[in-house]
């Protein structure tokens, strides 16, 4: 029984604002998507995966990754739904065998491989939906339109979510099946058709490289895992 990833890499990268897809930015010499992907297969527990690049970069994407034979690139879409569709629709050529999927955001490239096992082992101990959490250290405040707040929430029962996330295969084929329009997270299609989802502890290192900001407490995480 084997276990695939579906990385959605085609995004833009607009609010890192690198002038290239965020995927292809480099950390210290080694692009995000690259230490991604072999940050999946050095977990142990992960055997094909498949990523999602522009599809006007599938061959640039191709060349980026062709060190790791088990890594396999498909033209993602517009959103970032699409490109998951995309790459779970690959996933019947490329392992028909697979019964558990993660889905992983290249733009979390430093995630550690025990948080990665932690989820597949989730998965295959039987929860149909196993999402990576954290707990919320803000204060959240609801605000209305003009900016005034109306309540605090209580952040007790609230959680940050991050990726990757592990599904029984079939249970995230019966929720893309279902999804009509975008989500920002694959778990909340599972919810939609009544799907339950368990939780396992998250990582502050699995943080999304989202700014410029972020890319320097990258550098930083590199720096502490002794790299
Ligand atoms: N993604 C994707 N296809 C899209 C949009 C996003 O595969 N059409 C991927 C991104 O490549 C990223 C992940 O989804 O790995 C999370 O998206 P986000 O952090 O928003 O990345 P970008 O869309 O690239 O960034 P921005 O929104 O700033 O343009
Ligand atoms: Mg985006």
């Amino acid at each position: 029984m084997s276990v695939v990833a579906l990385v959605p890499a085609a995004g833009r990268g607009v609010r890192l604002g690198a002038g290239m897809p965020k995927a292809l930015v480099p950390v210290i010499g080694e692009s995000l998507l690259l230490r991604a992907v072999r940050g999946l297969l050095a977990s142990g527990r992960v055997q094909h995966v498949v990523v999602a690049a522009p599809a006007d970069q599938v061959e640039v994407v191709t060349a980026e990754l062709a060190a790791l034979p088990s890594a396999h690139v498909v033209a993602g879409g517009a959103e970032r739904t699409d490109s998951v569709r995309r790459a779970l629709d690959a996933v019947e050529q490329i392992a028909p065998d697979a019964r558990v999927v993660l889905v992983h955001d290249a733009a979390r490239a430093f995630t550690p491989a025990s948080m990665i096992r932690d989820v597949v082992s989730a998965v295959e101990q039987g929860a149909p939906a196993v999402i990576p959490v954290l707990p919320v250290t803000d204060t959240i405040k609801q605000v209305d339109d003009a900016g005034d707040v109306v309540s605090t929430v209580d952040r007790s029962q609230l959680r940050a979510v991050q990726t990757p996330q592990g599904f029984a295969i079939d249970v995230l084929r019966e929720a893309y099946a279902a999804a009509g329009d975008v989500a920002t997270d694959d778990a909340g299609l599972v919810e939609r058709v009544g799907g339950k989802v368990h939780t396992v502890a998250g990582h502050p290192h699995a943080l999304k490289i989202t700014t410029a900001f972020d890319l320097a407490i990258a550098e930083s995480v590199l720096a502490v895992a002794g790299e």
